[in-house]
């Protein structure tokens, strides 16, 4: 049994991406990252979902690892792009998050992922509808990704984790707290253990910061146990 405090075998400086041929700007987790959190969170056969698949970087090394993976991503591209990447790409579905608790999805044993970005004012791109839209909000933003975890906090098996990698976004002159916002909106709906800081090698000057947000199910009574390796 671990204790409180995730042993995460990662470097110092944590590498922040590693494909960054793919030329657009949409940030993904290096593999170090997944694989320091399945190494502390995981064990083989465990489910893992990745709700905001991306490029499936959560997917691709946790199949590596030996986990069953499950992965929803709603741009058809994107879900192309993971399903040419992954062995088995039923586990990738074309979905939309918020619609998770309709998906009828088997119980999960730890969850990883990187949610679409939003700042707090000039941002008319809505995030979830993977930018496709102009109706932007950050207030039904924030109630959203509340859905989405409060569906997921549903399925968590005990001792289950969810992690959420969010930012604080610096723009222009101001802040967005969105690693603030992220974590008290979640808060609503699973229990807070902890934030873990990403001291990243090539850190971007449009955040001021960059964290793991650890949740457990308000349901779960293993909770201060953390881990089930
Ligand atoms: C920041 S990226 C995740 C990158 C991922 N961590 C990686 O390393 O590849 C967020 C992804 O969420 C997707 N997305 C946005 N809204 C969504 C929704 N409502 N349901 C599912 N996926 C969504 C976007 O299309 C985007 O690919």
């Amino acid at each position: 049994m671990r204790g409180m405090k995730p042993v995460l075998s990662l470097p110092a400086r944590v590498p922040r991406t590693d494909s960054p041929e793919d030329g657009d700007d949409d940030d993904r987790f290096s593999d170090q990252l997944v694989e320091a959190f399945l190494e502390a969170y995981t064990r083989p056969g465990d489910l893992v979902l990745d709700p905001f698949a991306g490029f499936g970087t959560t997917l691709v090394v946790a199949e590596r690892m030996g986990r069953r993976t499950l992965g929803l991503e709603i741009l058809p591209e994107r879900v192309e792009h993971i399903r040419a990447r992954v062995s088995d790409p039923s586990t990738v579905i074309e979905a939309d998050a918020r619609r998770l608790a309709t998906l009828d999805l088997p119980p999960i044993d730890f969850t990883l992922t990187s949610p679409p970005y939003m700042t707090r004012t000039d941002h008319p791109e809505n995030p979830l509808t993977g930018y496709q839209t102009l109706d932007g909000d950050y207030g039904r933003y924030l109630d959203e990704l509340t859905v989405v975890y409060g569906a997921i906090g549903q399925l968590l098996t005990p001792g289950a984790k969810a992690v959420i990698n969010v930012s604080n976004l610096r723009t222009g002159g101001t802040v967005s707290p969105l690693a603030w916002d992220v974590g008290a909106a979640v808060s609503r709906v699973l229990r807070f253990e902890q934030e873990i800081i990403l001291d990243w090698d090539d850190p971007e000057d449009w955040y001021t910061n960059d964290y793991c947000l650890v949740f457990s199910s308000f349901d779960d009574e293993s909770t201060g146990a953390a881990g089930r390796a």
